[in-house]
């Protein structure tokens, strides 16, 4: 069956604009709204200028329903919420949770664990969910309060209690999901602490620690990390990872970040040069839906690439129309291409590992003709 759908994917990619078969993968994003307010934050740092009436909104949830059925419907393997707020303020958070495990889609959760109370935990582990991935961005009290403004030590306490509450609901029912994967975005504020967010991660039994560089959004760039970080991290990093060998909770810290240190450009988190090696087959394999219902084929694109929209269209009338085909046509294409200014392709693609691992997986023959046209 798996085989059959991923053969039906790949001949998408053949053809060069049609969709066989469903997205692999749908980001939705079912809330604005955010109780933190973290400085490095794309969307609500206090450093940035916000549009109030944009923060309130959220997902409705009678759009939301029908939609995951019809995703279902058409093969997709993959919910992930996540977005520009915090999904656990979505007034129905928990209905949006049972209605995609009863439709048995994996589902990962990127959230920032402020509002895991023993309901919400313990429904969570029952359900299973099957990845949570926490922001936390700190190791300790103070790293914590620095990068989130207004917050006090007890916010960070709370996250810390319910990271311990989610471990301890697993051990309880014996069960290893949801999966919890704590996210530290880096910057010049809280790079000292990388040791520190290691051992708090020990400490609430979280299987994978997520570092990445931090996206510096013009306002914020007093967070940007210093030549002295670099120099710090370019020190630290070896004999860190080798004093991780073999120990839980797994980093990312042996991956490419050493390699990216040396471009001096961060935040892109993939090397110079590369996107524009392989074709861009995101229009296959994934798809997000924002706040407002409009369906937009990569996380980077702008407005511009508006394929359509849940609130008026049905998903799958969306995902083979027009704009989508000629999406995927000129994805195949050049990235320099007019069409693709505002997704900052060459520069920040979020999606280049997943276009790199979609094209080492193709099967031979068809890679052979999978290349930019
Ligand atoms: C905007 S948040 C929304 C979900 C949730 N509120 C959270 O913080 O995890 C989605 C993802 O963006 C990440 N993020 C936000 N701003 C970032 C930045 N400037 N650089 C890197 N990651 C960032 C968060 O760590 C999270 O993984
Ligand atoms: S919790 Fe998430 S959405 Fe909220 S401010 Fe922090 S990074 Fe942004
Ligand atoms: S940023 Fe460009 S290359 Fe990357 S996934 Fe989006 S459209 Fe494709």
């Amino acid at each position: 069956m798996e085989s059959l759908r991923r053969l039906r994917v790949f001949s998408g990619a053949l053809h060069g604009s049609r969709a066989f078969t469903g997205p692999t993968s749908v980001m939705i994003d079912i809330c604005n709204r955010c109780n933190f307010r973290c400085s490095l934050c794309w969307y609500h740092s206090p450093f940035l200028e916000h549009d109030d009436e944009w923060r309130k909104k959220v997902l409705d949830f009678d759009v939301l329903e029908g939609t995951i059925d019809e995703l279902t419907d058409l093969g997709v393997q993959e919910i992930q919420l996540t977005g520009e707020g915090e999904p656990f303020m979505h007034p129905r958070v928990m209905d949006v949770i049972r209605r995609i495990k009863s439709r048995r889609l994996r589902l990962q959760i990127t959230s920032n664990g402020s509002f895991f109370d023993d309901g919400i935990v313990s429904e969570i582990v029952d359900l299973g969910v099957d990845e949570l991935s926490i922001s936390v961005w700190a190791g300790t009290e103070e790293g914590f309060v620095g990068l989130h403004p207004g917050s006090s030590a007890k916010t960070f306490d709370v996250v810390v209690e319910n990271l311990h509450k989610l471990h301890q609901a697993k051990r309880q029912q014996g069960v290893d999901l949801p999966k919890t994967r704590i996210v530290n975005a880096i910057c010049t504020t809280n790079v000292r602490e990388i040791p520190e967010m290691i051992e708090l991660g020990e400490r609430v039994g979280a299987d994978e620690i997520y570092f990445r560089f931090g996206g510096i959004t013009p306002g914020v760039e007093f967070l940007s990390l210093t030549e002295e970080d670099v120099r710090y991290l370019k020190e630290l990093l070896p004999s860190l990872v080798k004093s991780r060998e073999g120990k839980r909770p797994e980093t990312n810290l042996g991956g490419n970040m050493l390699d990216l240190l040396d471009t001096g450009d961060f935040d892109r988190n993939y090397l110079h040069g590369l996107a524009d090696q392989i074709p861009c087959y995101v229009g296959w394999y994934f798809a997000r839906i924002l706040v407002d219902g409009t369906v937009v084929p990569c996380c980077a694109c702008d407005d511009s690439k508006e394929m359509g929209n849940i609130s008026r269209q049905r998903f799958r009338d969306v995902w083979n129309g027009e704009r989508y085909q000629e999406f995927r046509k000129r994805a195949m294409g050049s990235l320099d291409d007019p069409y693709f200014e505002g997704c900052g392709c060459l520069s920040t693609c979020p999606h280049y590992h997943s276009n790199a691992a979609f094209h080492g997986r193709a099967p031979v023959r068809m890679s052979n003709r999978l290349r930019r046209r």
